[in-house]
């Protein structure tokens, strides 16, 4: 036999006296560890694990003004949700309502609700007369009767038809909303015994 013919002979005997028929408990031979055993994060895993009782704060939805601590944690619910803590609503903004909270929930109001709501909450507004389905007018009895809370809710979360706005507008602009939606419905449900001398004199 050739000299090749033995060697190779002599490698397959070698290389059958490693098999004894179980698995190996050792380690297989490593000939480059690389970073193979180094702590690292896995490709589509998330990039740093979060320490136990880590409390999330600095990157809430993008909104002017959401700055606080207070605004990322939202854990006063009544005036981040405007609920109670067993799910109810407010009865009233928990607000300090000024003459600037009015103006500023005015603005607000014109530029995000008005298209489709109108400026005066009726609903007939350009989007409607275009084909959206038109808004209730927002001095119904029924909305004038809700609470401060539930109007609040819908400005955030939307309801059936009507997208939330919880992400475009800040807590307290919504309030500002809210508190201008009241004034609106005064507005339009003030009986003449309500309105001041003033007003009064100038209908006469
Ligand atoms: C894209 C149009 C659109 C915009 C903008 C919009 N709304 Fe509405 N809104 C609707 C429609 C449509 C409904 C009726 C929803 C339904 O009943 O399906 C509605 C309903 C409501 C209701 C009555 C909810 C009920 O109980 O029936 C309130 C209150 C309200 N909107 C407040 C607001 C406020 C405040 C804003 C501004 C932050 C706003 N909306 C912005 C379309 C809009």
């Amino acid at each position: 036999m050739k000299h090749t013919t033995w060697i190779l002979l002599l490698l397959f005997a070698v290389t059958l006296s490693g098999c004894r028929g179980y698995r190996t408990e050792k380690e297989p031979i490593h000939l480059n560890p690389n970073f193979d055993w180094q702590a690292k994060v896995k490709a589509q895993s998330a990039p740093r694990p979060v320490p136990e009782g880590t409390v999330a704060w600095g990157n809430g939805p993008i909104s002017d003004g959401n700055t606080t601590r207070a605004d990322y944690l939202k854990e006063d619910s009544a005036y981040y949700a405007g609920k109670l803590d067993n799910g109810s609503f407010i009865p009233n903004a928990p607000i300090h309502v000024t003459p600037e909270v009015m103006k500023r929930g005015q603005e607000r109001f014109n530029i995000y609700c008005a298209a489709c709501h109108d400026r005066v909450g009726t609903g007939k507004s350009q989007v409607v007369a275009r084909g959206f389905l038109p808004p209730p007018n927002l001095s119904d009895p029924r909305l004038i009767a809700e609470s401060d809370g539930y109007i609040f809710d819908v400005a955030s979360n939307g309801i059936r038809n009507m997208p939330g706005y919880r992400r475009q507008i800040n807590e307290a602009d919504r309030w500002a909303i809210v508190v201008y939606v009241r004034a609106i419905q005064k507005s339009r449900s003030a009986q003449y015994s309500e309105l001041p001398d003033s007003v009064k004199a100038k209908l006469q």
